[in-house]
């Protein structure tokens, strides 16, 4: 008498070998072949050619949803974009959001004010703007006191990036350090999580890392920023870093880190706080039926 264990292992298998079948000749003409395996050993032959509910079916890596490109590397399949999907859903858990950041992009950052422009606003959004259209190998400083849309800005980068499909985190340092702090003495897995987690700052495509600061920190805070400064540093990974505190009065390591002008553009906000500005220069305002 079959069971269900024995149905279940017999149906995909044909599912498994028909693709392959009939993929062969095709596939070497692709500029990048097929995935044979993968590595995951507890991932069963079923769940690696079942496309998961809601995840489309594909033809090109056969639902592994990696390829190998022609120079060996393992990439996220290109026709799916399953993988980097993932990813990016993996990433947001990490992410400092919020309705306010949802609504946060460039096209509602307001540089003008009672028909003055504000050049060191336009230069910011220009800025911000830049990065986020050409990210690569790039790091973006931006200094300032409070309240003049700095946070805004790492907000409308971050839309920017995932609106097109770039694995992006958007974190306050303050929240970084309590996603780490919240893997310590939670299981037996501790230092694993906690260094699988520290890795993930250390290598994300792009970080957007808000509120650094010299208040309130620790050595054990310095050592972890330095350790994720100095990574992405070497790496040339894309960095954007917001701070209240002036450069010069970071922490040493971190601070010639920020200011090596080879890598970094560094804009000082030097407006006002717009929290407090009176609500009729804001642009809103306009918005607001009834009122001219
Ligand atoms: N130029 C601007 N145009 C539109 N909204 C702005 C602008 N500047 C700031 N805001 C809004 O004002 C509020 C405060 O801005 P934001 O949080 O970006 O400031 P910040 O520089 O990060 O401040 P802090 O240093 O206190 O963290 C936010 O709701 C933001 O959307
Ligand atoms: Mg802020
Ligand atoms: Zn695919």
């Amino acid at each position: 008498m079959s069971n269900g264990l024995s149905m279940s292992q017999e149906e995909p298998k044909n599912q498994l070998q028909q693709p392959h079948e009939g993929a062969s000749e095709g596939m070497v003409t692709h500029a990048e072949q097929k995935v044979p395996i993968l590595a995951d050993a507890k991932t069963t032959v079923t769940d690696k050619v079942l496309p998961l509910p809601g995840e489309p079916d594909c033809d090109y890596c056969e639902n592994k949803r990696f390829v190998i490109s022609s120079t060996g590397e393992l990439k996220p399949c290109p026709r799916c974009n399953v993988a980097m999907m993932r990813k990016i859903e993996q990433l947001r858990a990490f992410s400092s959001l919020s309705p306010r950041t949802a609504q946060q992009n460039f096209d509602n950052f307001q540089t003008t004010f009672n028909g003055i422009t504000d050049a060191v606003l336009e230069l910011c959004l220009m800025q911000a703007k830049s990065f986020a259209e050409n990210h690569e190998n790039r790091w973006l400083v931006i200094w300032g006191s409070r309240g003049n849309g700095k946070s805004h800005l790492c907000a409308s980068i971050y839309n920017h990036l995932i609106q097109r499909n770039i694995p992006a985190i958007f974190i306050t340092f303050p929240e970084l350090l309590t996603a780490l702090k919240s893997t310590i003495n939670k299981d037996a897995t501790t230092e694993e999580s906690y260094y699988e987690r520290l890795n993930i700052f250390k290598t994300v495509p792009v970080l957007i890392l808000d509120d650094v600061s010299a208040e309130s920190s620790t050595p054990w805070s310095d050592n972890i920023l330095f350790e994720i400064i100095d990574y992405r540093y070497r790496h040339l990974l894309s960095t954007v870093i917001v701070t209240n505190t002036e450069l010069d009065l970071l922490e040493p390591r971190i601070s010639s880190r920020l200011q090596d002008t080879t890598l970094c553009t560094i804009i000082e906000n030097a407006a006002p706080d717009y929290r407090i500005r009176p609500l009729h220069v804001k642009k809103r305002q306009s918005f607001t039926p009834g009122i001219s």
